[in-house]
């Protein structure tokens, strides 16, 4: 699935995506959005904030949107490998207990501790790697092992699933006019941004925000290419050692998505108003 690119991704795809996670028995919860209290901004900016409260999820993130997505497409007891700092891993082994399956999350030697120890909780294997031996890592798994490589942020279910997060903001807040979404890989932003411009939502601009240390994304945009860097970040969900490369980048590219990615050092000639 890894390798379709961002024109297959219609509407009716998004929403046959959203029913799947609506109904997954993983249990994915439709999270609050509530409105931000006015005084967390400079009084003299007025507009009205809403946030949604995905952290409310089950396995604590929307990772479990594009993971219920995922799972409902591959065949149940497979093995499966992963790479993952920690959130996208919990929601996967959350899911090959429920069905049946067996796997591995290769993670960063930075990722803390206890999402290790939560996620073979689950019955799922850790190897720890330092984080440019990710790939390496999950390659041979898939070469010796024969295991089928689930991508945490490069996959087109992946991606369809958490656009379900995008849907359900647009019901609650019609016709937004900024999103702002944080970025590693660019998976959550991708679908996100998808299901706000596929929806008709043409004026509302998309934001994507990743960490300084860590902004493979904002280089991919300013190279035309995915990169890959040693990124350092404390927020390690968000410092994947390159941003997406078959998916992420052309869904969020200017001629469907129109996102910008916000940077300390933004550039105005990848900004797409
Ligand atoms: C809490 C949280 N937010 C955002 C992200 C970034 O998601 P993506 O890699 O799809 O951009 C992650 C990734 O692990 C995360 O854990």
């Amino acid at each position: 699935m890894g390798e379709a690119s961002a024109d297959v991704v219609t509407l009716d795809l998004l929403r046959a995506a959203r029913e799947t996670v609506r109904t997954s028995p993983l249990g994915v919860v439709r999270t609050p959005t509530i409105s931000w209290s006015q005084t967390a901004l400079p009084l003299s900016v007025s507009c009205d904030v809403h946030i949604k409260l995905e952290n409310l999820q089950r396995t604590g993130s929307f990772k479990i949107r594009g993971v219920a997505n995922q799972f409902a497409r591959r065949p149940r007891g497979g093995h499966f490998v992963t790479m993952s700092a920690g959130n996208y891993g919990k929601s996967f082994a959350y899911a090959l207990k429920h069905y049946g399956s067996k796997g591995k999350v290769v993670m960063p030697e930075t990722a803390p501790e206890s999402r290790s120890v939560l996620i073979e909780s689950f019955g799922a294997e850790v190897e720890r790697v330092p984080t440019s031996g990710l790939m390496t890592a999950v390659q041979r798994c898939v070469r010796e092992e024969n295991m089928t490589f689930l991508h945490s942020y490069d996959d087109l279910d992946l991606i369809a699933g958490h656009a379900s997060l995008g849907m359900e903001l647009l019901e609650e807040v019609p016709g937004p006019d900024v999103v702002v979404v944080c970025c590693g890989g660019g998976g959550l932003l991708a679908g996100v941004a998808a299901a706000i411009k596929l929806s008709g939502c043409h004026k509302t601009r998309i934001y994507g925000v990743e960490p300084e240390g860590a902004c493979t994304m904002f280089t991919s945009f300013r190279e035309n290419k995915p990169v890959w860097m040693e990124a350092k970040s404390v927020a390690s969900g968000l410092a994947p050692p390159s941003a997406g490369q078959s998916l992420p980048v052309p869904f969020i590219h200017p001629s469907i998505i129109l996102p910008s990615i916000i940077h300390p050092s933004f550039h105005p000639s990848i900004h797409h108003p």
